[in-house]
């Protein structure tokens, strides 16, 4: 009896305590310094409070290793009161495929080319926060990235043409800062994949290269720029555009030339130049979303197909449009 609770005691005590003998620290030496680095860098942060020396890096908040190499493949900082710069140590960190810094207020300066050394990168999100600067060229050097957001930023400058030169990708979101230039005519020789382009909400001015009229996009949104001129070479009967936003631009173009692609859901044209009428075609459409408003459209609007399911908003403030959902025309 006596004999056998020692043993159990002994075997609860064996099962409850912490082994760090039995199990070996998985965490990579070389990566637990650099994300030490880090840490110091960002000014030790509450956030990375899970950051301890004394444990194993792969149990670590933010961070995750890979189940095969253990290397750090992950760092992904989201909604954190951190105030500083992105630490370039974030490039000694070479099995990484996603960086995440996002909606992080007080996360300003420029985009650190030490990110150019992370060669297996497939996700860069730096996104919601204040940094500033150019769009770095040197992200061309990052041939496996998949997704390229660069949002709701200060970034200056223009777009980097050497962007294209990117084959894997699948979006690119530089949205909400303060771009200037053109969109460059190389957007229109991406190899390989072709990306979503996500563009609005900067300065960009000039008219859209007719390059990107050889390639199939599924998203183009290049709303709340400058932009001017003839976009229907964007669209033609066969292209499979889905969703297309070129709001809040200069725009100026026949809209009764142009052919729609059957796969179109999402049309916003609103706030632009637009000439001419709905072109009959338009009914035969399955539109989620379509916005014509603010332009200087005439006659009237196609009756049937999807187009009475919108109301006036979708639109009014035309040259002369008229017809259901509008009033009648004269
Ligand atoms: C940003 O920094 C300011 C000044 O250092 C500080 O008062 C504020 O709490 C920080 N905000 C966030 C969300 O980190
Ligand atoms: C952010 O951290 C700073 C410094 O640690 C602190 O003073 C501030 O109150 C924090 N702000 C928020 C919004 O938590
Ligand atoms: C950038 O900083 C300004 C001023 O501190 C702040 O109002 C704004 O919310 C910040 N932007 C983002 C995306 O956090
Ligand atoms: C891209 O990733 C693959 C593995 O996913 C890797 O073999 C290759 O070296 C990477 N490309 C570059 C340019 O490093
Ligand atoms: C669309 O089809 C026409 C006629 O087949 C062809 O000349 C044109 O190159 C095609 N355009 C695209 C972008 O595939
Ligand atoms: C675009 O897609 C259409 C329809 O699938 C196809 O006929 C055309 O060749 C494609 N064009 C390019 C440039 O890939
Ligand atoms: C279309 O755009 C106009 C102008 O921005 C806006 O007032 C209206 O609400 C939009 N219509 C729809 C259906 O979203």
């Amino acid at each position: 009896m006596k004999i056998h609770l020692l043993f159990i005691v002994s075997l609860s005590l064996l099962l409850s305590l912490p082994s760090p003998s039995l199990s070996a620290e998985r965490c990579n030496p070389h990566d637990k310094k650099v994300l030490l680095r880090i840490k110091a860098d960002l000014g030790n942060p509450y956030h990375l409070a899970s950051w301890n020396p004394n444990t194993d890096c792969c149990d670590w908040y933010v961070v995750e290793c890979s189940s095969t190499t253990n290397r750090i493949i992950s760092l992904t900082v989201f909604q954190a009161n951190i105030s500083g710069q992105i630490p370039p140590a974030v490039g000694n960190l070479p099995y990484l495929e996603e960086l995440e810094f996002h909606h992080i207020t007080n996360l300003t300066g420029q985009i650190p080319s030490a990110i150019a050394k992370l060669k297996n990168l497939k996700e860069l999100r730096l996104s919601f926060t204040n940094l500033s600067g150019p769009v770095p060229s040197f992200l061309s050097q990052l041939k496996n990235l998949t997704l390229l957001e660069l949002n709701y930023n200060q970034l200056t400058g223009t777009i980097p043409p050497s962007i294209a030169k990117l084959t894997n990708l699948l979006a690119v979101h530089l949205d909400r800062n303060q771009l200037t230039g053109e969109i460059p005519v190389e957007f229109g020789k991406f190899t390989g994949s072709t990306p979503d382009l996500h563009l609005s909400h900067n300065q960009l001015t000039g008219s859209v290269p007719k390059s990107l009229g050889s390639l199939n996009f599924t998203t183009l949104d290049f709303s709340r720029n400058k932009l001017e001129g003839d976009i229907s070479f964007l669209f033609g009967t066969n292209k499979t555009i889905q969703i297309v936003d070129f709001s809040r631009n200069l725009f100026e173009f026949d809209l009764s030339k142009v052919k729609f692609p059957a796969s179109l859901t999402s049309l916003d044209l609103n706030h632009n130049k637009i000439f001419g009428n709905l072109p009959a075609s338009l009914t035969s459409l399955n539109f989620q979303y379509l916005n014509v408003s603010y332009n200087r459209l005439c006659g009237q609007i196609p009756q049937g197909g999807k187009l009475q399911t919108f109301d006036i908003y979708s639109y009014f403030h035309n040259k002369c449009l008229c017809g259901s959902p509008l009033p009648a025309c004269k």
